[in-house]
């Protein structure tokens, strides 16, 4: 049986990692679980599995909560979270916490040398130079169901024979919306996603399509390949979650009926794919696949965010964080859905670059840049 940490466990892949545990009960105990406000729903978890060790990282409910699970060490803050990564005994985090908060995570599970399941693409576009140098014992391993698809498509095969990483994306709920008609997309329009249930601020980036952005910085990181080797095709039925293309001209795909379980169960099953009835795709059930490529006027931040990815140094963080705060920003219904655009591009442009930031630099820059637009949006936009 495998020990196991759930970090964002309330969230969309917190809950579908629960699912894989609840279908699994041989394989994997949960040793800690994490989530930031929702203690309700992290308490109920946590004594349906007996958990041993949960934190919730918001410090503010630290002397509002009363109704503790027993038998359990619970403990507030990051820094609590932290020093858990640190110490408790797992074989295996799968880290689902939302947004840039989930690098000082992803950092301490990898100094420490224990394996990681990586949701939280944000650490990899953030810090992946700073992983990829890393001494570790760590197993890395996507949970991002393309990545993971490529992850499994490569197996053992040598990078130097993978020509390049074909990403897939649905495009999102405006595929087909006229490019006129933008201006007037709502929020409840927005968060309706055509394939794939997903937490709020991922569902966004899949309407943007910077989901795809930071997809390809990510990819780019896990299997070394420069820029110009990783593809991005529409596929709007969500069946191949990706391809990787072969030297001698040969494409493997990986598919299935869209459900972020299956990766999940593969992350925590590595290296093996364990009997399951997680999904049962038949092929005949199908429907026509179909390609086609990105338009760049319909997506304009999944063509920023690979330029981000390609300048490096500091810029994927300050597109990640201004990407975060604009989110936030058109989910208080405070900006349009194309505004959300014109932030990034400005901040952009505007900041100055680092090449290898550091960690510190990288975590400060991350707040000042969210801090900014939150402040500044009224008048960057005018
Ligand atoms: N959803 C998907 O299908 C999908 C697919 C691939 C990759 N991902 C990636 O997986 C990650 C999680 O996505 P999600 O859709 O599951 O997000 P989500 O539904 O918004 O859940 C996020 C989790 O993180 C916790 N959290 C929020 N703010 C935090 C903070 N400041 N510090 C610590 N924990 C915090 C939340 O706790 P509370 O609930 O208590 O607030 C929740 O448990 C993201 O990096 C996303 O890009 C998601």
């Amino acid at each position: 049986m495998k020990k196991i940490a759930i970090l964002g466990v309330t969230g969309s892949i917190g809950l579908s990692t629960i699912e894989v545990v609840r279908q699994h009960p041989d394989e994997f105990k949960i040793v800690l679980a994490s989530a930031n406000n929702n203690h309700q729903k992290l308490f109920t978890l946590t004594r349906e599995f007996s958990i041993p060790n949960i934190v919730i990282t918001n410090k503010d409910f630290e002397n509002r909560i009363t109704d503790y699970p027993e038998n359990t060490n619970i403990k507030f803050g990051e820094e609590n979270l932290l020093e858990a990564l640190k110490t408790i005994d797992f074989d295996i985090v799968l880290n689902a916490i939302f947004g840039s908060a989930g690098l000082k995570s992803t950092m301490t599970v990898l100094s420490r040398g224990i394996d990681l399941a990586l949701a939280n693409k944000e650490s990899l576009v953030m810090a992946g130079h700073l992983i990829q140098k890393m001494q570790t014992d760590s197993k890395l391993i996507p949970v991002d169901s393309e990545h993971s698809a490529i992850f499994q498509a490569i197996g053992t095969t040598p990078l130097d024979e993978i020509k390049s990483a074909i990403l897939t994306a649905s495009g999102g709920p405006f595929r087909k919306l006229p490019l006129n008609e933008f201006d007037k997309i709502t929020i409840e329009q927005t968060l309706s996603h055509p394939t794939w249930n997903m937490g709020a601020k991922v569902t966004v980036d899949s309407a943007t399509m910077m989901n795809k952005g930071l997809e390809v910085i990510e990819a780019h990181w896990l299997f070394n390949k420069d820029f110009s080797e990783i593809k991005t095709v529409i596929h709007p039925q969500s069946i191949i979650h990706s391809f990787i293309e072969f030297v001698d001209g040969s494409i493997m795909a990986q598919m299935s009926f869209p459900t972020m379980k299956l990766p999940i169960l593969f992350a925590l099953s590595y290296p093996y794919h364990i009997k399951s009835n997680i999904s049962k795709s038949n092929i005949l059930d199908f429907p026509d696949l179909t390609f086609s490529e990105v338009e760049r006027e319909r997506y304009p931040l999944f063509f920023l965010a690979k330029k981000a990815g390609e300048t490096g140094g500091l810029v994927p963080t300050i597109l990640n964080s201004a990407n975060e705060a604009a989110i936030d920003l058109f989910l208080k219904n405070k900006i349009h859905f194309n505004q959300i655009y014109e932030l990034v591009d400005f901040s952009i442009s505007t900041e100055n670059n680092v090449h290898h930031p550091s960690l510190d630099t990288i975590i400060q820059t991350n707040s000042e840049i969210y801090k900014k637009i939150i402040r500044d949006y009224k008048n960057i936009l005018s």
